[in-house]
């Protein structure tokens, strides 16, 4: 057993604080030597845009998660907006205001929301037109609970030619535990984990 040093365990946190400060700075100078730009690696993206271009008369888009890098070009986001086209509609719903992105001519729109709160992303998709979606991307909280709400909750949604993609499936707890426990009597799973520095890993999953 240990116990806890109480007198100092301010001056403790303060380590534990410079420690993952430390942390950062060594895997942000490697991610800087190495010339990645984001967590969406270009790996990721070949896929995105392999699994995307299978659908056929892709109609509408829902993606989990929107543009969250320094540098937009590097995002599954900006990877879907170069493939679609003008007449496919995108919902992208993320708790951040990415309303700079919407394009009216482009049928890009965006929601402020919880991605839980699904009653309210489907009541904004369907002001668009949007019943049903072809491809989802899952890129949001990676928590196991947020990625079986959102896996349930939109899957329920995804049309019978629909595919899901889910973004860092080789080790964030959520998405990894998608594609390791879903139902294969139901889903076909492709898993693709990478082999670049900082590959977060990607998966497809379509029904049976
Ligand atoms: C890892 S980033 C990925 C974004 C985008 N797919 C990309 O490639 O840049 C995750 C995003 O999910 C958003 N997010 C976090 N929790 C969320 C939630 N509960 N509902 C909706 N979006 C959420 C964050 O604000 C962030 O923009």
């Amino acid at each position: 057993m240990i116990n806890l040093d109480l007198d100092n365990c301010d001056r403790d946190a303060d380590f534990i604080y410079d420690k993952g400060n430390k942390v950062r700075e060594i895997y942000n100078n490697l991610v800087k030597r190495s010339g990645v730009k984001s967590n969406f690696s270009p790996n990721n993206k070949k896929y995105l845009l392999e699994y995307l271009n299978k659908i056929e008369d892709c109609r509408s888009i829902l993606e989990i998660g929107v543009s969250h890098n320094r540098d937009e070009r590097f995002t599954s986001t900006s990877a879907i907006f170069d493939t679609k086209k003008d007449s496919t509609i995108y919902i992208g719903v993320d708790i951040d205001n990415k309303s700079h992105l919407d394009n009216e001519t482009k049928n890009i729109y965006t929601i402020q929301s919880d991605a839980s709160n699904i009653p309210k992303v489907m009541k904004f998709a369907k002001t668009k037109g949007v019943e049903t979606f072809d491809f989802i991307f899952i890129d949001g909280w990676h928590s196991i609970n947020q990625c079986i709400i959102e896996f349930n909750g939109y899957g329920a949604f995804l049309s019978d030619k629909g595919i899901i993609g889910v973004h860092d499936t080789n080790y964030h707890p959520g998405p990894r535990w998608l594609v390791e426990r879903s139902d294969t009597t139901m889903w076909n799973i492709a898993e693709h984990r990478g082999e670049e520095f900082a590959d977060f890993g990607i998966s497809f999953m379509w029904k049976k």
